[in-house]
């Protein structure tokens, strides 16, 4: 057998690394591969924080060092917590890991991605019944449902703008309503286009936006209301339809025009497969644009994003650009220029693999496993869910007042537990007027089983019969009976 020797000299100090392969016939070659990883330099050193290092190192050895990092972190599919894609099958992962070098802006080079993008947004814009008749719908991709959320807010400001300018009216003192539980990308918008976020609070009575409320705290200056289907702390959806119906009565009384953007991160990719006679989409009079994550419930790996205008008429000349430079006039929308294009080639081949029936089959099994969850979990002695609905396949619970007057602690201490066995099922509180609520969270995605979600009952059984023998009560427990705010550690995508 053939003998290869190799030595790796690493360069910039006086350490030398030798890898060798030896002929394997050789009777000395009992071990036949020294690796020189685990016996470098480097491994003897801490990882550059704050300066990059003066000198090159070994592939094998920087690899280590960077995948090593992250050894200590939880599977991604025991991420009960996110909402964003934790698994695709082979070959999308082949095509994405292929069109890693890919800059989707760059439309002279990879024309084909383009049209593949917009392939996508004609197929978004039919799931959500656009009347449009033009062949290439108005949208956009973004990175996530965030830029998505952006730009669909954007144009409904610029819109109002330009009406009020034409009115000759004054346009400094926009604002748009949404309910208490919005995810933090709306205080952004809120913030950095300087627009006032209206927020109707939830209740215990009032689980969703309620649109009575919604329309009694518009004006002429509301640029639009953002319903959620998807609502990312309690997996609710709001009811568009009687929001769009309110509205309709609101303009017509009042001559204002005001819009519906549907932020629907999550729902855009569940009611087109499992509820497509829920009206929430286009095909309500007030609804002009719909946002959703390519990366949720779209089944891609981050980061992606969709926003889909009713027609092309709701998106403004003024947000879109055309540059030239690239070799052509592009037009283009969206707050990145420079983005990875990998995201478009898992999304479309989602839409040939899985086609209607395949999604509505993903969609279907997350949703059943969420209700078994939820029957289980609603059912277990110190817990009750806070909604009786699954409408989408996520859900809350709480503990109940009986068990939390007698037992020792929250689930906070649940969490940490849970956490043990590798699973991250969030606990934080409810926004505004519920934050005396703590609640958990389970997201059921792709890749989740009945067999894992078993798995994780049991687990969670096992926390509980241990918390509950505790004599004295945990930190989480003192906090709470001493009234101070416990900030969650678990991610929960709230952005809270
Ligand atoms: C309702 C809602 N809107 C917007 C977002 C932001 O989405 P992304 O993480 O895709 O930017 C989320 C994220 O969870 C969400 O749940």
């Amino acid at each position: 057998m053939v003998q290869i020797v190799c030595f790796i000299v690493t360069t910039g100090n006086t350490n030398i690394n030798l890898l060798k392969f030896k002929d394997m016939n050789q009777e000395s070659c009992k071990t036949t591969v020294t690796t020189s990883v685990f016996g470098s330099e480097e491994m003897l050193k801490s990882s550059p924080v704050d300066k990059i290092p003066q000198h090159p190192t070994m592939p094998e050895i920087a690899y280590r060092m960077v995948k090593d990092e992250t050894i200590a972190q939880t599977q991604p599919r025991l991420n009960m917590a996110t909402f964003v894609t934790t698994y695709m099958d082979h070959y999308a992962t082949k095509l994405m890991n292929d069109a890693i070098a890919l800059n989707y802006i760059d439309e002279t080079e990879y024309p084909r991605v383009a049209v593949m993008c917009a392939k996508c947004i004609n197929i978004i814009a039919n799931l959500w019944n656009t009347p449009e008749q033009a062949k290439w719908k108005a949208g956009a991709l973004g990175i996530g449902s965030s830029e998505a959320c952006m730009l669909g807010g954007v144009a409904a400001w610029q819109r109002w703008k330009k009406r009020r300018m034409a009115a000759g009216k004054p346009y400094d003192k926009p604002n748009f309503v949404i309910s208490s539980a919005y995810q933090v990308v709306w205080e952004k918008f809120a913030q950095l286009w300087q627009i006032e976020m209206r927020t109707v609070p939830l209740t215990t009575e009032k689980l969703t936006l309620c649109p009575k409320e919604a329309i009694a705290m518009c004006d002429e200056n509301t640029i639009c209301v953002v319903p959620i289907m998807g609502v990312t702390w309690t997996g609710l959806n709001d009811d568009v339809k009687a929001l769009n119906d309110e509205l309709d009565e609101f303009n017509k009384k009042t001559g204002y025009d005001i819009p519906i953007h549907v932020d629907a991160a999550s729902g855009g990719f569940i009611m087109p497969f499992l509820y497509p006679d829920v009206e929430w989409d286009f095909r309500l009079k007030w609804v002009l644009s719909i946002s959703t994550s390519g990366h949720k419930y779209g089944l891609v790996y981050p980061g992606l994003g969709w926003v889909v205008w009713k027609d092309k008429k709701f998106l403004p000349d003024s947000m879109s650009f055309s540059v030239n430079y690239l070799g052509a006039d592009i037009t283009q929308v969206g707050l990145n220029f420079s983005r990875p294009g990998a995201q478009i080639l898992g999304q479309y081949y989602q839409f040939i693999r899985l086609g209607f029936e395949g999604y509505k089959a993903i969609q279907q099994n997350a949703m059943e496993i969420a209700k078994y969850l939820h029957g289980e979990i609603g059912t277990m002695k110190p817990f009750k869910n806070y909604s009786t609905d699954v409408t989408n396949p996520l859900f809350i619970w709480e503990m109940k007042k009986e068990h939390s007057k007698q037992c020792k602690w929250t689930l906070y201490d649940l969490q940490d537990k849970l956490k043990q066995n590798g699973w991250m099922v969030p606990a934080y509180t409810l926004p505004n007027k519920l934050e005396d609520t703590i609640v958990m969270r389970i997201v059921v995605r792709q890749g989740f089983s009945r067999d894992m979600a078993d798995q994780l009952l049991g687990d969670i059984v096992n926390a509980v019969a241990e918390l509950d023998k505790l004599q004295y009560p945990t930190t989480s427990r003192l906090s709470i009976e001493s009234n101070v705010k416990i900030k969650g550690t678990v991610y929960t995508h709230t952005g809270k």
